[in-house]
């Protein structure tokens, strides 16, 4: 075997709790281990991006910029990983350059050191200026491969685009496999041919779902990937990723050896056992098994649940089958988009409207139309004359790059939120997510003034008037 030490990203405290805790986990249950987690020896620990920024304000009344400081300052050694959705950052549009940037150069500026960039499109037109962005401020730019599989999608396709990301500056290429049906065998051809024609790091994202990820991972180190994500044991399989004791113990005393001490691993899983129990519900166990649905209809295990509470609000769960046999065929007219946000919701979104309503494209989302039109980037295939009259009649198809058409916001937002304004980042805060924002400004200065309320309270007792 000529193989080399095999790195690993972390992903409990990003990843791993948005498969299977819908990314509750609060900064004070992370905190305790961090120092732990700091001596281990990962390659990164993914921390930061995806949906906890959103979940933070929105559920948990934290500040994400705050979270990310404390972070930093516990981690003094292990690099820390984020993932953005290109020019869509944290949210579910596109913004416009100005934002794009200025997100950017703030998470690096709070301690983010890798940040690992995605278009749900696989359009790199919409990772142009947040790669160029990351390397302008000298963190490291990790350019994603969004897997997907169709018709048109073949092993060409994505080492044609891994190219065209090294060839715009990428400093690693990862290949994610959100949904978990990246097949072993596949991922050997993948990276070795990858290998052969990129010298630049190999990492591999996958998700535990269908059962696969585990001998996906093994197939590819064998091939040459040089880091895999994976969660600590008690946040690990299910709709997470594969558990990272088990690839330490696996590759211990080959040329693959992680090198990472399984005694301090374990120290880690008591921690985050204990934080699972105090989270487990119901939800936790129906995203533990392995999902067959993903292997029939690539659908990945938060689609499922959108699809059920969807149809159980129109009152139709008993088309639940037909809906998903409808999935392909929508996918199919929208020009095979990968199923990952925010496309993923917009092919369940119609396919539920076409089977409810009795006619295909009867009623359509304005997002629909939006993206026929061009407005989130090129499908992965043209759509076709008759689907695209069908969906927006006569309207033009833009063909220059969505953010393009998108003036500067960042004076505009500053204005808006003046008053409430109390570090640089709460501009870009209030960007990504006005309402939810605007409702935590007021929670963080209601609670100042409560503080100072009880301060004078006391004064009045001691000096009472
Ligand atoms: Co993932």
């Amino acid at each position: 075997m000529d193989g080399k030490k095999v790195g690993i990203t972390e992903t409990v405290l990003r990843d791993a709790h948005q498969s299977l805790m819908a990314t509750r986990m609060r900064t004070d249950e992370m905190l305790p281990i961090v120092d732990t987690m700091d001596k281990i020896g990962y390659h990164s620990v993914e921390m930061w991006g995806g949906a906890t920024f959103d979940t933070c304000l929105r559920y948990l009344n934290e500040d994400p910029w705050d979270r990310l400081r404390k972070l930093k300052a516990g981690f003094k050694n292990t690099p820390l990983q984020m993932l953005l959705r290109g020019q869509n950052l944290l949210g579910y549009k596109n913004y416009p350059d100005d934002v794009v940037k200025e997100f950017i150069y703030k998470s690096i500026d709070n301690g983010i050191d890798i940040i690992r960039v995605f278009d749900a499109l696989n359009d790199v037109r919409n990772l142009e200026v947040s790669i160029k962005a990351i390397k302008e401020a000298g963190a490291h730019a990790q350019a994603t491969v969004v897997y997907t599989t169709s018709p048109v999608h073949n092993i060409q396709t994505f080492i044609k685009l891994s190219k065209d990301l090294y060839n715009m500056g990428a400093d690693s290429i990862c290949i994610k496999d959100m949904s978990g049906i990246l097949r072993p065998y596949e991922a050997y051809n993948l990276i070795k041919t990858l290998k052969s024609e990129i010298d630049i790091p190999i990492q591999l994202h996958s998700h535990y779902t269908s059962g696969m990820a585990s001998m996906t991972y093994l197939k590819a180190i064998e091939a040459g990937v040089d880091i895999i994500d994976t969660a600590i044991s008690p946040l690990a399989l299910g709709t997470s990723q594969p558990a990272t004791e088990t690839f330490v113990a696996v590759l211990k005393d080959t040329p693959y050896d992680t090198g990472l001490d399984i005694k301090l691993l374990n120290k880690v899983a008591q921690h985050f056992k204990k934080v699972r129990d105090n989270h487990m519900n119901g939800d936790t166990a129906r995203v533990m098994g392995i999902d067959t649905n993903v292997l029939m209809y690539q659908v990945p295990g938060g689609m499922v649940s959108n699809l059920v509470a969807q149809l159980s609000q129109a009152d139709a769960l008993d088309k639940y089958d037909k809906v998903l046999e409808e999935i392909p065929h929508v996918r199919e007219d929208l020009g095979y988009p990968p199923l990952v946000t925010p496309l993923s919701q917009m092919v369940g979104t119609q396919s539920v409207l076409n089977i409810i309503t009795g006619e295909r494209y009867k009623m359509i989302p304005n997002e629909l139309k939006d993206y026929i039109r061009g407005l989130y980037g090129r499908p992965p295939v043209p759509i076709k004359k008759d689907i695209k009259e069908k969906i927006i009649g006569n309207k033009d198809v833009i063909d220059v790059r969505p953010a393009d058409l998108l003036k500067p916001m960042l004076p505009r937002l500053k204005r808006e939120v003046a008053e409430y304004i109390e570090q640089d980042e709460d501009i870009l805060t209030y960007a990504l997510f006005p309402q939810v924002a605007l409702d935590f400004f007021k929670y963080r200065k209601a609670k100042k003034y409560n503080i100072d309320d009880n301060i004078l309270d006391k004064d009045n007792e001691v000096y009472p008037v």
